[in-house]
């Protein structure tokens, strides 16, 4: 990796995947016999400026797992920040307490901005509509448990609001190192991924079209991101756009995966939860040892 933060997909190689995907292997492992010690020692600040269930409790998670410690903050009402403290100094003064620092911010750039004026490795939990890298990697992991990605042809179509979904645009980066994976963006106008993630060979659908439900191998698709549109008529209007139940679901390939960041609102009926290709339950679980391979990776451990 090109630096000891993690700021965006865009700073890891192949190399680097693979080795995360080994040790967050290697980490599911050590979850089963009990966790480890490797931490003992260590504290993990989470500053959680916007809302979070996942991201911020499998990271703590993580640091508990490996034997650290945690200290959070997770609402900018009750930080230093709503007395007029600018974010560099907290990021200053939370470095000088713990070793790692995994922050969410509503602005896109500012983890970037946090590691600059931090001194210790940041992790960016998602930064508004920037990015979110490290649920891109427990992303992959998810899909290189259940295909061959990298080894055989792969369709992975991306649905729903691709224009605000930071997770869309830290996982679609991570992809391109892989051969032979097909990339499907699917999405109304308005919300299609915007053209600094897009390259020529994608193909791009504004409805859910009978080739992406049955020629996927992957289908991520994402909730419609309404803190984020200007416009709340827009948002009315693309709030229902895609809507998967179990007839569409069952048009899909028997061996295909259903993946979500999570949380999901209405685009994922329940009734989809018990059918094979439902995987974004399993996905959110993998959050733990990947955040730990990523805690110990920046900590050089
Ligand atoms: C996502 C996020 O915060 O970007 N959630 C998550 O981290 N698992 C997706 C979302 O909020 O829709």
């Amino acid at each position: 990796m090109d630096c000891q933060h993690i700021l965006s997909s865009a700073q890891f190689s192949r190399s680097d995947l693979d080795r995360i995907v080994k040790r967050a292997s290697d980490m599911e492992e050590i979850l089963l016999a009990g966790g480890t010690k490797i931490c003992d020692g260590k504290i993990l600040g989470a500053l959680f400026y916007e809302p979070s269930t996942r991201t911020r409790l499998s990271f703590e998670t993580a640091m508990h797992r490996l034997g650290g410690r945690v200290i959070s903050e997770t609402d900018v009402t009750f930080s230093s920040q709503t007395k007029g403290e600018v974010m560099e100094d907290t990021i200053r003064i939370v470095g000088g307490y713990a070793d790692v620092i995994a922050i969410r911010t509503k602005v896109k750039g500012e983890a970037k901005l946090a590691a600059h004026y931090s001194p210790v490795p940041v992790l960016n939990g998602g930064d508004g509509a920037g990015e979110h890298p490290t649920q891109a990697l427990l992303d992959l992991y998810t899909i290189a448990k259940h295909h061959k990605i990298g080894e055989e042809k792969l369709k992975v179509s991306f649905v729903g609001d691709l224009k605000y979904g930071r997770t869309v645009h830290s996982l679609v980066k991570v992809l391109r190192h892989y051969e032979g994976v097909e990339i499907c963006f699917v999405a109304p106008e308005v919300i299609q991924i915007p053209d600094e993630y897009l390259t020529e060979s994608d193909k791009i659908f504004h409805e859910l079209h009978d080739e992406v439900v049955t020629q996927s191998d992957v289908i991520y698709d994402t909730r419609m991101q309404k803190e984020r549109f200007d416009d709340m008529e827009q948002f009315q209007e693309v709030k229902n756009a895609f809507i998967f139940d179990a007839e569409i679901v069952e048009r899909m390939k028997a061996n295909a995966s259903i993946l979500h960041p999570l949380p999901r609102v209405n685009e994922i009926r329940q009734e989809v939860d018990t059918l094979p290709q439902a995987k974004y339950f399993e996905q959110a679980q993998n959050g733990v040892p990947v955040r730990m391979a990523l805690i110990a990776e920046v900590l050089g451990l």
